[in-house]
């Protein structure tokens, strides 16, 4: 179902500018939708015509099936979260109280608004009993951040609208912010309207990304459509040239991405093992234990002559390891961090589903652009920041 549905909307200011023109599109019911585009380009009218603190020249929004255009806007408030970049709290009220406005205004005990609001900065990663009692400006940016995101949930509207929400703190706060809030949508499914200007929070976040140009939507897509399959030499331009590389952030590591390594197990003899790989003209195994989990890896020794022993005693921890499912950008992170030509790809019992190279990496992001490519009926898609790998 559509939870948010705009019908050839158009906001032109009295001062005549065309802020938004003939917006066009619909977000489902607990979709995340990122818009994504330069200062100027629309975004923040969007938002706030969603909660009427503009009105649109022409066309009309749906709320839920209903024209928001006849919803009292306090009504219609109470039904929308709304967290800017500045946050907004009151300095004067504790954190607590913050987070409690919204149920208090809306006539809920007091004592029962608090509760909830205890739980709401649980669950934000606030513990209420350290920082409920403090004012806004004893906390950091990421806190009080995470703070507005509370107090937005606080009513449990269906619809959060966040404006840069993550835009004011640094970059490492922000990634764990962008984190800690993907965790927390899991749980909520909100319906969530998210602007940014920043491209890689768009392909984080988004289930579907709405790149703005001047007031219109250029591209309305999932993130790895956008990446791959830029409608637009707009969108191109936007996206950047390393969009091969955001790409890598945005497509998992599948079953059927991966090679099958030679295998050996901790209980054979080293000797017997090292005939076996010589004989495969393989340099190296892998080391799995008797229920298929991996312990590690061996190669063949440099020196000739017979190794005593069993495999354990001769096996190296293995670090290069990634669930299935990880992003291929993990994989490549996790293929430099430890200068490995291969990373062992396991499933939830750590058992060996296969390895992962630099060639099958890059024949999975292939894999990922032309499933893409195809969709959207585009011939070519040059492949230009990861063809070297
Ligand atoms: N109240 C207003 N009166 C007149 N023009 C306005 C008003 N508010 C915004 N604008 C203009 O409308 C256009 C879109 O503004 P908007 O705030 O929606 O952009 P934005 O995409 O949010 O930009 P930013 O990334 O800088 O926040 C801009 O040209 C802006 O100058
Ligand atoms: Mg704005």
């Amino acid at each position: 179902m559509n939870m948010l549905r705009f019908e050839h909307v158009s906001k032109r200011y009295p001062n005549g500018t065309v802020a938004v023109d003939d917006l066009d599109f619909e977000v489902a019911e607990g979709e995340l939708v990122t818009l994504v585009g330069p200062s100027g380009c629309g975004k923040t009218t969007t938002m706030r015509l969603v909660n009427r603190l503009e009105e649109p020249t022409s066309g009309r929004i749906l709320l839920g099936g209903e024209d928001i255009a006849g919803v009292d806007p306090v009504r219609l408030r109470r039904r929308i979260g709304y967290v800017i970049q500045q946050v907004g709290l009151f300095p004067h009220r504790t954190v607590l109280d913050n987070t409690a406005t919204v149920p208090v205004l809306l006539g809920r005990g007091r004592k029962a608004a608090r509760r909830r609001a205890a739980e709401l900065l649980e669950l934000v990663g606030l513990d209420p009993a350290v920082y409920g009692g403090r004012y806004p400006d004893q906390l950091s940016g990421g806190q009080r951040q995470r703070v507005g995101v509370a107090r937005a949930l606080a009513a449990d509207p269906p619809v959060l609208l966040m404006d840069e929400p993550f835009g004011a703190v640094d970059p490492v706060v922000r990634e764990r912010l962008q984190n800690e809030f993907l965790r927390l949508q899991r749980e909520v499914r909100k319906t969530v309207l998210f602007v940014t200007h920043d491209i890689e929070e768009a392909v984080r976040l988004g289930d579907r990304i709405a790149v703005f140009g001047q007031g219109r939507i250029e591209q309305y897509d999932s993130p790895a459509a956008v990446l791959g399959a830029p409608a637009t030499d707009y969108v191109a331009s936007f996206v950047g040239s390393d969009r091969g590389l955001k790409r890598l952030s945005v497509t998992p590591v599948e079953r059927g991405d991966l090679e099958q390594p030679p295998v050996v197990h901790l209980s054979d003899s080293m000797a017997t093992a090292q005939e076996r790989m010589r004989a495969d003209g393989v340099r190296w195994a892998v080391v799995l234990d008797e229920d298929d989990v991996l312990h590690g890896w061996v190669s063949v020794a440099e020196r000739s002559g017979t190794p005593s022993g069993t495999v354990a005693e001769h096996a190296r921890r293995m670090e290069a390891w990634l669930p299935l499912g990880a992003s291929l950008k993990n994989a490549f992170a996790t293929m430099l961090q430890y200068d490995a030509g291969w990373i062992a790809v396991l499933d939830e019992d750590d058992r060996l589903l296969g390895v992962l190279t630099p060639t099958t990496l890059h024949e999975a992001l292939r894999r990922s652009i032309d499933a893409d490519t195809r969709s959207v009926e585009r011939a070519e898609v040059e492949l230009e920041s990861v063809s070297g790998v």
